[in-house]
This record gives C-alpha cells, sequence and structure tokens, in this order.
C-alpha cells in the first residue's frame, strides 16, 4: 500500500529563546519560507511553554503556515499538579503538536514509559497530535537491544489507543547516543530503525495505520545530512534540537528537496 505521507519538520527548541528571541526567530523564519515550502513540508516550532502565546498570536496575525507545537505536557486536564501545563490549555493557544516521552523527559525528569502513554492518550483525547520519541543508548545499541528498546517504547507508547488515532500520530525516532552529539545515526540504520517501527506498528494498529503513520528521525540533524535522511523510505520528517535554534540553519533543513 502506498500513501503519500507529507514530511513533517520539527524544530524542537528545547529550554532556548525568550519569548523577545522567539519572535524574531518565527519572523525571520516565515521570511525565509515561501509556498512552495508549504506544499512540500509540514513545519511545526515547539518553544518554550512561555514562547507559547506571542508564536501562537504571530502566527495568527500574519497567518503564516508555521505548525505550533509544544515540548511536553501533563495528562490531566486540570488539578493540584504545581508547575505542570494542561493539555486543554495548549489546545486553547492552537497548539497542533505535542512531543511525548522525549529522552530527556525520561531520563532528566523521570517519565516512565506509563506516564509517557497516558500523556499521548491525553494529547489525542484533546484533538491533539502526539509526538512520541523513542531510542536507545549507547550502551543498548552496543549491547544489540536497539529493536527490543524501540519495539518496547512503542507497544506501550501507543497501548490503548485506536488505530485510527495510531494513523494519525507521528513517531519519533532519536537514538539518544546521536542526540546533541554531532553523531548521527547512519541513513541505512536510521532506515532499518524507522521500517522496524512502522512493521510493529502495523502488528499493532494495521496496515493502514502503518501505512498513514509519520516517523521522524532525531538525533543532530543538519541541513547536510537531512536530505539523505530523509530519502530513505521510512523516515517522513524530522525532529531537530540545535540546528532548529537558528533560522537560517532550520530553514535550510526544511528545503532539504533543493540539496
Ligand atoms: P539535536 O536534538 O538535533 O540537537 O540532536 C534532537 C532532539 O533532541 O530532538
Amino acid at each position: 500500500m502506498t500513501v503519500a505521507r507529507k514530511p513533517l519538520i520539527s524544530g524542537n527548541w528545547k529550554m532556548h529563546h525568550n519569548h523577545f528571541e522567539a519572535i524574531q526567530m518565527v519572523q525571520k523564519l516565515a521570511y525565509l519560507l515561501d509556498k512552495e515550502d508549504d506544499a512540500a513540508v509540514e513545519v511545526s516550532v515547539h518553544p518554550p511553554f512561555t514562547d507559547l502565546r506571542s508564536i501562537q498570536t504571530l502566527i495568527d496575525a500574519d497567518k503564516l503556515f508555521l505548525r505550533l507545537g509544544a515540548q511536553h505536557c501533563h495528562f490531566e486536564e486540570k488539578g493540584a499538579f504545581t508547575g505542570e501545563i494542561s493539555p486543554v490549555f495548549l489546545f486553547k493557544l492552537n497548539v497542533a503538536y505535542v512531543i511525548a516521552g522525549h529522552s530527556e523527559r525520561r531520563e532528566l525528569f523521570g517519565e516512565s514509559d506509563a506516564m509517557v502513554n497516558a500523556k499521548v492518550k491525553a494529547i489525542c483525547k484533546h484533538a491533539m497530535t502526539p509526538i512520541l520519541c523513542c531510542g536507545e543508548t549507547l550502551d543498548e545499541r552496543e549491547a544489540a537491544q536497539t529493536e527490543s528498546k524501540v519495539v518496547g517504547q512503542i507497544r506501550a507508547g501507543l497501548a490503548g489507543l485506536s488505530d485510527e488515532q495510531v494513523g494519525a500520530m507521528v513517531i519519533a525516532y532519536e537514538p539518544i547516543w546521536a542526540i546533541g552529539t554531532g553523531r548521527t545515526a547512519t541513513s541505512e540504520d536510521a532506515q532499518a530503525v524507522c521500517k522496524r517501527i512502522r512493521e510493529e506498528v502495523s502488528a499493532i494498529a494495521g496496515p493502514e495505520a502503518a501505512a498513514s503513520i509519520r516517523i521522524q528521525y532525531g538525533g543532530s540533524v543538519k541541513p547536510t545530512n537531512a536530505a539523505e535522511l530523509m530519502a530513505q523510505p521510512d523516515i517522513d520528517g524530522a525532529l531537530v534540537g540545535g540546528a532548529s535554534l537558528d533560522a537560517d540553519e532550520f530553514s535550510r533543513i526544511v528545503r532539504y528537496r533543493l540539496g
């Protein structure tokens, strides 16, 4: 079955850019991109929470084709959860995509597979699209545990979702050893894992969901390696950290098709 999957290039800003810097960055990005980019790829930016309202206003006012994304949310709608952000609040800000289970959240903030699954469900329930992250450490790769780690995270992350919900979401394969290190998985290795993820999605939610789900690669994506990664049949986009902080660099990744 062949389904055209529109690539999704997402900029995960992590804890960078205050709301003034964010506005400048998005204005510059909007200036660098044009209608042809909009036709070829979908682009989301994931600034820190304190920037979201400013960027939403800018996207609305200037009718930008950029999609607004968040980096994280809580799975409950409201309650005594000091410091957390409800998916309901994000939806009200026109957030389209929410990253769930980034390795930094798992490793530094103790997010378990069960929490990530609850979050994925909450994001879907509130009419947004999760970007579910998975990936192995260097030790796991060297111990030939990449497949078992990634498949385990996917099974846990997708538990209890309908086939339609799975088919509409995004998975990001991000080998932890490649994040922020300048080391990228080879395009063959990245493709092999993304293919395995798609097979697992097919086993969980059926072939239609597997054909429509978008799988991003993340981990030191740069203008110089984006085209080769994106040429792989099972890679449908990129989750970009460091290189998404600069409008010039990020726009060149969005325009990977131009070489
Ligand atoms: P990087 O980050 O592009 O800086 O490696 C990717 C990510 O963490 O999503």
